[in-house]
């Protein structure tokens, strides 16, 4: 039950709140309490005085036997006579009454500050778990982000955390309130009649056992149904992404008809789960009702036999039974909210417990860039892929050089600049650079010794300046320009109705393919760092936006290192040296001369390029 302890810890953060929280609850009880006992000198005064008007005889005189015959209530019975006699029925009567409505009061102002109290501890440990996965999230490797994950991951952090928030931390109030209450009206009861109570009690295991019996179930359906929704939520996720590709080649009629699987398959799992939770209700009811039926007998009889027990205690004894079946029905309410909440709070779980592959080292050691980046017989096969996207693969490239990386669509040149980011580890082999395993290193030092225009640019439905600087808490104004224009950016951000401030939509969905790649190169050129990985970093300009990007990066290229991956070999013939792949493996390298020279695949591929050109 780890899950519950880590959620208990998080609850213990507001251990002010929770002590508020359950003393105002036992006070609360004890006050409603004596609000419900109030019923018994309420009908002493009302049937004994009332037989007795005519003759001042005093309210004692018909009942001497019974009402001083419990222990408890025999001192109070005597007060309570006393004040009769001196002031007369109607006005203690009404002093009672008025006694009842001043208590009523006292108890729910106590009760408000319990749930002012609650409310804090509700809210402020789903704040603190929203945090926690948010965090964890951020940890986990790229690996783990798969399209049928992240809808499951929102529906995780959404549906399923309002679950636990409603279900688990909400009914906390409950777990503290109900016992208390419970077993106070137990005291009393017992005290009222113990014999009652006794018998009473025999039953509490029967109707415990029934609903612990239907909320086990109800756990098992609920966790699928969250499942469900999960799957639910991605497929919607998928659609509002590729909602250009849906309407393009009108496949509407088909995402609808997978959704509606989808639907279909969540609305019949979630009637079954309603059908049962519904079930505790009425069975809760007509549980209790029968036990009361019972003591009505068992109870009447004890009093038509004036066996020690008068017909306005028993009445008082009824009202405060009847005052134990709302907790008791809160308390099995409670536990068939919390075992619908596990289930949400174990898919939490799964996401606060998933394994980080990509661990960070627990001594990492300083970074130093002087020398190289070295490959060494890397092997590295995705996730769940079947096939290996490297195999073997040797690369050193010395500091303050260019290579480039080209080669045919799938043979493993982005996997290259993913493995040096360290967004995966190989499975056999190691990337060092300047000798330190990049395992051994802290992955935001590595990572900010790099530059990383990807294939695919990713921008934020941010300004301009934002995006370059990358939600840089103090971004430098300066530098942004400078970088924008370097990467020939300012040119078309000048045309912005706000310029650097404008904002670009969603995903850059504002811009042209060209103008978020030249965004992309200015980011990764905004840290100035010591090692470039541009991926396809040109292939979505024009001749001329190419021309002078490609300008623009040989210029920012000098004194840094850098990985040039493109398909378009007129952009990498200047680098030092030209690295071929084709399956994960190096077939060629050497310069662009070189290479021309001994009339192998690169020769070929030129000479391709230049028949399409
Ligand atoms: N996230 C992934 N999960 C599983 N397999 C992947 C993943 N990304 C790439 N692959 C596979 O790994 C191999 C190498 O992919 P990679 O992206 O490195 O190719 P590439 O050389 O960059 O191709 P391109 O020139 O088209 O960008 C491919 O066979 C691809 O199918
Ligand atoms: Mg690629």
């Amino acid at each position: 039950m780890r899950r519950f302890r880590d959620l208990f810890r998080l609850v213990l953060r507001y251990r002010l709140n929770l002590i508020g929280n359950i003393a105002f609850n036992a006070l609360g009880s004890v006050l409603s309490l004596f609000t419900f006992l109030a019923i018994v000198p309420f009908l002493r005064i009302l049937f004994q005085t009332g037989g007795a008007t005519g003759g001042a005889a005093g309210p004692a005189s018909g009942s001497e036997g019974s009402a001083e015959s419990h222990p408890v209530f025999a001192g109070i019975t005597r007060a309570l006579d006393a004040y009769v006699a001196a002031h007369g029925a109607e006005h203690a009567l009404l002093m009672m009454c008025g006694a009842i409505a001043v208590l009523a009061f006292i108890k729910n102002a106590v009760t408000y500050l319990s749930f002012y109290s609650l409310s804090t501890i509700r809210t402020g440990v789903a704040r603190d778990l929203r945090s926690q996965l948010f965090d964890r999230i951020l940890a986990l490797p790229v690996g783990y982000f798969t399209e049928q994950r992240k809808g499951d991951l929102i529906s995780r952090m959404t549906n399923d955390l309002m679950e636990v928030e409603f279900s688990v931390i909400g009914t906390l109030e409950v777990l503290f309130k109900a016992p208390i209450m419970i077993l106070l009206s137990l005291v009393t009861l017992f005290a009222i009649s113990w014999e009652l109570t006794l018998f009473a009690l025999v039953f509490m295991p029967v109707a415990g056992f029934i609903i612990s019996r239907i909320a086990m179930a109800l756990r098992g359906a609920a966790g699928r149904g969250k499942a469900r929704l999960g799957d639910l939520i991605s497929r919607l996720e998928e659609t509002l992404g590729a909602m250009v590709v849906v309407k393009a080649f009108d496949a509407a009629p088909r995402f609808r008809g997978r959704f509606e699987e989808h639907n279909q398959g969540y609305f019949q799992l979630m009637r079954k789960l309603y059908k049962r939770e519904y079930l505790s209700s009425p069975v809760s009811e007509f549980v209790s009702m029968t036990v009361i039926a019972i003591l009505l007998a068992v109870g009447g009889r004890l009093v038509l036999r004036g066996e020690g027990l008068e017909g306005e205690l028993f009445i008082g004894y009824l009202v405060v039974f009847s005052q134990i079946i709302p907790p008791a029905r809160s308390l099995s309410d409670a536990i068939f909210k919390v075992q619908k909440g596990a289930a949400s709070l174990d898919r939490l779980d799964e996401v606060l417990q998933a394994e980080v592959s990509v661990a960070e080292p627990d001594d990492p050691q300083p970074m130093t860039f002087q020398r190289e980046i070295a490959f060494q017989r890397v092997h590295f096969a995705y996730p769940g892929a079947p096939d290996r996207a490297l195999h073997g693969f040797d690369l050193t490239v010395e500091k303050g050089e260019t290579v480039a990386l080209v080669g045919a669509s799938g043979s493993g040149k982005t996997t290259v600049a993913r493995l040096l980011l360290r967004l995966y580890d190989p499975q056999e082999g190691v990337v060092r650079i300047d000798g330190a395993d990049l395992c051994n290193v802290a992955s935001g030092e590595l990572r900010r010794h790099i530059g990383f225009v990807t294939q695919d640019p990713l921008l934020f439905n941010d300004t301009v300046a934002a995006n370059i600087a990358l939600f840089d808490p103090t971004p430098d104004g300066e530098r942004i320009r400078a970088v924008a224009e370097i990467a020939h950016a300012m040119e078309f951000i000048d045309q912005l109705s706000e310029g650097l401030e404008t904002t670009i939509g969603d995903g850059g969905g504002r811009l042209s393919g060209g103008q978020r790649q030249r965004l992309a190169i200015a980011r990764a050129l905004y840290h100035d760092p010591p090692i470039l990985v541009l991926d396809e970093a040109t292939s979505a300009l024009d001749a001329e936006g190419e021309r002078l990007v490609q300008a623009a990066i040989e210029r920012v290229m000098e004194g840094r290192t850098a990985i040039v991956i493109a398909h378009r070999l007129s952009t990498v013939r200047r680098a030092d040296r030209i690295v071929v792949m084709d399956k994960g493996r190096i077939v060629e390298s050497g310069s662009h001369d070189e290479l021309m020279a001994a009339s192998g695949s690169y020769q070929g591929m030129v000479a391709l390029q230049q028949l399409e050109g």
